[in-house]
């Protein structure tokens, strides 16, 4: 088949890209003040900090939270910017291990860790799953240490009606291509209280300056044709380009957002109800068509969660269906945190991932649920899963 879906999309209007290109090249008012007062009230907020990426906004976020040459705990299965966030600050990292059936700190793990020793945790929501922060958040208050709440693929999901990005003191956003609210590049650091407000509006004149956008719009506009699935094959095929793999980028140090992205930012927030529900129903779609697969378990939010699904996740008991990329179902991570290279010189001693993490990395596969996916879509993922199934009824038969 000719059609290959993006593994991941985020609407953009045409209104978000003319305000783009118009803030680009000087022609549109400055946009970082609207997008400001609209994440303050959307996430319940003191204050809301810009910046050029998430890597950037956990970068000022563990700069802020730690004493310097501190020690922080994190997830031991993850995207790989939050080594790349941790290499830029010289944080000392612990890890603790995730439930693979939920994608959700195992709490456990997360008391020894801390017991262990650390000055802050970091919680990160996995492809839309909330994990449960309140949980963390009781272990990090018996040892008096923050929270840092990671929502870069928080995607609208809640926990308990509560929006991911409001449940810790301090919370980072991305708003990258791929994270279904997008500004092309860009991230938020979101604070909880009067103190940390006085600091983010010290550390936005300490920023370095951004750039134009230029480049971050051309891109997105590129991306709004060619991510249709009659023509992503075209650059998913430029292997430059690495679509849908796992990139360590060398962390740089923390800029202001673009105006660029913060134009397009402006409009795109507006977007974001509807494709949530859209992914959600979507999902559910998927859901209601798994239920003779075997081998194959969909990832189980928490009590409490209604994820916001910026891909839904399976784990394949077997390990044999972890990708098809032509419907953009990928297989999740391929390393744990202790696997990657740059991290390995700030991981304490005897500091290893745990076996929830292990099994993520090895069984868990993820498929998309943007607004690009169709009938035709679905149809091959069932046919997808039943060829499987009907090739390991065939390995049973035989021995
Ligand atoms: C959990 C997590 N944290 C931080 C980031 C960094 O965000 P950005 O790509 O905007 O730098 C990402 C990006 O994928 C992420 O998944």
């Amino acid at each position: 088949m000719w059609r290959r879906y993006p593994p991941v999309l985020s609407p953009v209007s045409t209104r978000a890209l003319v305000h783009g290109i118009g803030a680009a090249i000087g022609l549109r008012r400055d946009s970082h003040a609207a997008v400001a007062a609209i994440l303050r009230h959307r996430y319940g907020a003191t204050d809301a900090l810009l910046t050029d990426s998430g890597t950037s906004a956990l970068i000022l976020a563990l700069q802020k939270m730690l004493p310097r040459g501190g020690t922080v705990a994190y997830p031991a299965y993850a995207c790989i910017d939050i080594t790349a966030a941790a290499v830029a600050t010289g944080v000392r990292v612990r890890l603790y291990d995730l439930d693979p059936a939920t994608m959700s700190p195992d709490l456990d793990s997360v008391r020894a860790a801390l017991r262990r020793g650390a000055d802050a945790i970091v919680v990160a929501h996995l492809y839309g799953y909330p994990a449960d922060m309140a949980g963390v958040r009781k272990l990090a208050a018996e040892q008096g240490i923050p929270v840092i709440e990671d929502a870069a693929q928080g995607a609208g999901g809640t926990l308990n009606g509560e929006r991911l990005g409001s449940l810790g003191e301090v919370a980072i956003l991305s708003f990258g291509r791929g994270k279904g609210t997008t500004a092309g590049k860009g991230g938020a650091v979101l604070v909880r209280t009067p103190a940390l407000a006085q600091w983010t509006r010290r550390a936005v004149s300490d920023l370095k300056p951004a750039s134009r956008g230029g480049v971050t719009i051309l891109s997105l506009a590129a991306q709004r044709v060619l991510s249709h699935p009659s023509l992503y094959r075209l650059p998913s095929s430029i292997p430059g380009l690495r679509l849908g793999e796992m990139v360590y980028h060398a962390p740089h140090t923390p800029r202001a957002m673009s105006g660029a992205s913060a134009g397009v930012l402006r409009w795109t927030l507006g977007l974001e109800e509807r494709e949530v529900a859209g992914r959600r129903e979507r999902a559910r779609d998927v859901l209601s068509h798994m239920h003779d697969v075997p081998n194959v378990a969909p990832v189980r939010p928490i009590s409490g969660a209604e994820p916001g699904f910026l891909r839904l996740a399976f784990l394949d008991s077997d390990g044999t269906r972890l990708s098809h990329p032509d419907l953009g179902a990928l297989r999740g991570y391929p390393m744990t945190l202790d696997e990657h290279p740059q991290l390995r010189a700030l991981l304490l001693p005897g500091e290893r991932a745990g076996k929830g993490s292990q099994f993520l990395r090895d069984r868990l596969f993820t498929v998309p649920t943007h607004s690009r996916v169709d009938q035709a879509f679905f149809a091959g993922l069932a046919e997808w899963l039943m060829a499987q199934r009907t090739e390991l009824r065939g390995i049973v038969a035989l021995s």
